[in-house]
């Protein structure tokens, strides 16, 4: 069905796949040039079902070009094809490439007729334009649990083996394996620590460098659905060590990637030759709690804009902060307006960067964004008290589990600014504060475009150095 109605909310600049159903990003890895995306997709409809990988491809992770299905269902067989990983085995570990080939190894969840999950792989000698599956899955049994999915890899370096992450209900399992095909159980994680209000989905555990610091930790992502902070869908995530075997925790704290009711499922890309700083995620921006009755019903789901994750440390412990990728800035018009507090409210574009620096004197500031058909979209930045409260109560889509208020807990720092940054297109929000140390992603449904901004604020010093910038999306 193609999309005719002017409210269809197609996205200008996220990833969507037009005429099916989309969620959990699967299988991301650079390889030769090319970032390869591959997704849950149903072939046949615009809710969720009949599991496949779809694929799409980029140079820049901003452009993105459709390509063939990946991995095809076997309803009849092992089953479905669920979420995962994929690694660049640049070793050839696997023994897949016989002439000199560097295999790409996809390691996915079959989820059968009767519901049993195991773990598989399929693998790609022609840089992921096309996988065959492996003709000895499933690679690891069930062990007896109803959900038992989503493996993910990653080299362990200094024990030269890979490791697997696989959720096994509310906790995590890992194995390890020296050829990706013969895997050993090494531990669990999660038993009495984190959030445990839903099942634990697409596990992700890497190494990450801090600069500040200049130590490493190792990070483990973990989505929770339902549970999350605002209802539903949200992910939490670990920093600890990992010694090969068990995964260590640096504290007992709850933590959450991102405050927003749209941001699941997201993991990082294997093989990007990024600083070992930094990694590069992308999530579904959608919540189960709704995912299959958005309007958005000619085509439904779509990835959050790509995101580089680095550490940061605190007095007692690291935390994770997000940022666009900077290859996001050339979305953006160099065609910026700006203005102040206290100007007329400000006309917007549909899809555009909004970039806010609040002097952190003005205690309160609200933003307001509304159409001509009475929806609207209030943020309040307290900064007395540290939080932001978004609300999309009004703002369109009248469904109870939809009609969030959301809070976020705001980081006190010795800037004398608060900058927070927001990419807004035709159906979601994208809130960065304080150089990403704080996100919160959500979908908006209004009736017509959101055409104006109204900035409004409790207390301005007279030296008001308050400001907000606009940039459209370059069309
Ligand atoms: C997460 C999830 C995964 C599962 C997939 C099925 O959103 O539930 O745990 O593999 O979606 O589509």
């Amino acid at each position: 069905v193609p999309c005719e109605s002017p409210n269809s909310w197609i996205p200008e600049f996220h990833f969507y796949k037009p005429n099916h159903w989309i969620n959990d990003p699967n299988g991301l890895f650079f390889f030769e040039g090319t970032y390869h995306l591959f997704y849950q997709m149903n072939p046949d409809d615009v809710v969720w079902g009949n599991m496949h990988w779809g694929h799409a491809t980029s140079e820049d992770l901003i452009s993105w070009e459709h390509e063939p299905i990946a991995l095809y269902a076997e309803p009849e067989g092992l089953g479905y094809i669920f979420s995962g990983g994929a690694v660049v085995d640049v070793n050839n570990t696997s023994g897949f490439a016989k002439s000199g080939e560097t295999p790409i190894v996809a390691t996915f969840t079959h989820h059968s007729k009767d519901e049993v999950q195991t773990q598989s792989l399929a693998f790609s000698l022609d840089g992921g334009k096309t996988f065959e599956k492996y003709s000895n899955n499933p690679v690891i049994p069930n062990p007896g649990l109803k959900d038992f999915r989503d493996p993910k890899v990653v080299w362990y370096e200094p024990g030269n083996y890979w490791v697997k992450a696989v959720v096994a209900g509310q906790c995590v399992h890992f194995y390890r394996s020296e050829n990706l095909l013969q895997w050993e159980k090494l531990s669990e994680f999660g038993h009495n620590i984190g959030a445990h209000g839903g099942v634990w989905e697409c596990p992700d555990l890497f190494p990450l460098h801090c600069e500040q610091s200049g130590e490493t930790r190792w990070v483990l992502l973990i989505s929770i659905n339902p549970g999350g902070p605002n209802g539903g869908s949200a992910m939490q995530y670990f920093i600890g060590d990992f010694d090969g075997r068990d995964f260590l925790v640096q504290d007992k704290d709850t933590r959450w990637l991102d405050y927003g009711t749209d941001f699941y499922a997201g993991i990082t890309f294997d093989n990007v030759s990024e600083a070992p700083t930094q990694r590069t995620i992308i999530a579904w921006m959608s919540n189960w709690n709704y995912a299959n009755k958005t309007p958005d019903n000619a085509w439904r789901g779509a990835m959050t804009l790509p995101r580089i994750l680095k550490l940061v440390k605190h007095p007692h412990s690291y935390a994770l902060c997000m940022e666009p990728v900077k290859q996001s800035e050339k979305l953006w018009s160099s065609k910026k307006s700006s203005h102040r507090v206290f100007d007329a409210p400000i006309a917007l574009p549909d899809a555009y960067k909004l970039e806010i620096t609040l002097e952190k004197t003005a205690s309160e500031t609200l933003l307001e964004w509304r159409n001509g058909q009475g929806n609207l979209i209030k943020l309040k930045i307290d900064l007395a008290n540290m939080c932001a409260h978004f609300d999309r109560s009004e703002a369109g889509f009248d469904n109870h589990d939809f009609a969030a208020t959301i809070d976020v807990p705001l980081l006190a720092s010795d800037s004398e600014f608060m900058e927070i940054t927001v990419c807004v297109d035709t159906c979601s929000l994208e809130f960065f504060f304080a150089n990403g140390e704080r996100t919160l992603t959500a979908l908006c449904f209004p009736d017509s475009a959101f055409s104006e901004l109204k900035v409004s604020g409790n207390l301005l010093s007279v030296a008001d150095k308050t400001e907000i910038l606009v940039s459209p999306l370059k069309k």
